[in-house]
């Protein structure tokens, strides 16, 4: 087992209709609120009228920034941190999937200074003050309602990058599993394939850790025996309950004890599919793990050889459990080869360059450039 430090400061409230004590939690840090949300689906279901109506009751300014998209750029951070200076915000109500929360991590640092929030991104600087971030999640699936990271791109510069600091967590996660009974089957399933990535990720690090692997089994299983239950039946509150769980769990520190680093090199790759194509986080996934696995079957084959059992409850070979894997993401609906999703013309140059550029690589098993060729061959 690899030395480490566990420390999570996030109050996640989790269950059926806990948005009641929204209000009071947000007065414990002001008045004055920054609204952060997507493209529209917070409109569409109702909540935002709900929150909204909410908040003005109970006396709060709100100011706001909408438009958030899937995939979130650095501009919107930048034009959302400008909004909640001019108001000199006392809080961020972030309210959406991974993109909105991510987004309104980096305003939250942003604000207090001049820069853009991408110098973050660069190690320009570090955070030294954020304003107070509360969430409200409408999707499961990034884990991000109780970690402290931030994935943004930065399209001018062809990076999407990931931040964190002890000043990004979350002061409050709500998650009310009701909210998420409206994402659609296709972010449904990434979801699910996207947690399950997050335990993959873990499993693939450095540090051997038998409790902290049996964590990580049960997370997975639990996702493979619901998830395909809740796709389908979407409207399943109780599967839609196990799931947001189950994705809180994957990325909330717990899998990582007793390592020293997870891999992260799918995720790595995954985010140069999503920067060129706009690919959905989840869906860029399961096109890049098992071809990843395939490719590190020497290297890793242990550890394949180990999830496979743990999984699936009988001796597999590396092969079989890969098969099995690729299989499930394909059953959940999920894209297992890039041409699954029809992108015009030859991908395979621009998303090498893309692997070059952005220094695509793993804590553990590390990437050169042959790596990157063999691997774009293997999920083309
Ligand atoms: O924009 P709106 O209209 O809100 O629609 C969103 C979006 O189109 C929609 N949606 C969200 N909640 C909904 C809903 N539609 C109907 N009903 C609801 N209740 O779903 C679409 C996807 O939303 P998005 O927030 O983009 O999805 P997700 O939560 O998967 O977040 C993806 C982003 O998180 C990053 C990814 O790279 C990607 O940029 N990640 C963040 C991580 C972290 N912070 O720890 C770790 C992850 O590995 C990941 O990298
Ligand atoms: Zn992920």
């Amino acid at each position: 087992m690899e030395n480490f430090i566990a420390y999570n400061p996030v109050t996640l409230h989790f269950g059926k209709n806990i948005l009641t004590t929204l209000g009071p939690t947000l007065k414990e840090y002001g008045n004055r609120v920054l609204l952060v949300y997507g493209k529209g689906s917070v409109k569409k279901s109702g909540l935002y009228d709900r929150i909204m109506d909410g908040l003005k009751l109970q006396g709060f300014e709100v100011s706001e920034y909408g438009g958030i998209k899937s995939n979130p750029v650095i501009e919107d951070v930048d034009a959302a941190a400008a909004i909640g200076r001019e108001h000199q915000s006392d809080v961020i109500l972030a309210v959406g999937g991974g993109s909105v929360i991510d987004s309104s991590k980096i305003i939250s640092v942003t604000i207090p200074v001049e820069n853009s929030g991408w110098d973050f991104f660069t190690g320009k600087i570090n955070a030294a003050k954020a304003i107070p971030v509360v969430a409200v999640l409408t999707l499961a699936a990034t884990g991000t309602e109780m970690n402290p990271f931030a994935v943004v791109s930065n399209h001018a510069l062809g990076q999407k990058s990931a931040y964190g600091s002890p000043l990004t967590f979350p002061k409050h996660s709500f998650l009310d599993p009701g909210l998420t009974l409206t994402v659609p089957r296709d972010y449904t399933a990434y979801g699910v394939a996207d947690l399950i990535a997050h335990c993959f990720e873990a499993w693939f690090g450095i540090g051997e850790t038998t409790l902290t692997d049996r964590f990580v089994i049960s997370i997975v299983k639990e996702a493979m025996e619901y998830g395909p239950k809740l796709l389908a039946d979407l409207q399943n509150y109780e599967y839609r309950e196990k799931i947001m769980f189950a994705a809180t769990m994957a990325l909330n520190g717990m899998t990582m004890y007793g390592r020293s680093t997870g891999d992260w090199g799918v995720h790595s790759a995954g985010h140069c599919l999503s920067l060129l194509y706009d690919v959905p986080h989840g869906a860029s996934l399961t096109i890049v793990y098992p071809a990843w696995m395939r490719h590190f079957k020497t290297q890793a084959g242990h550890r394949i050889v180990q999830l496979g059992s743990g999984l699936f409850d009988e001796t597999l070979t590396a092969d079989e459990t890969i098969d099995r894997i690729e299989a499930f993401f394909k059953s959940l609906g999920c894209p297992i080869r890039l041409s699954d999703l029809k992108i015009p013309g030859d991908p395979g140059q621009p998303l090498f360059e893309s692997m070059v550029h952005n220094k695509v690589n793993g804590g553990n098993l590390k990437m050169k450039e042959e790596d990157y060729r063999a691997l774009i061959g293997l999920y083309l």
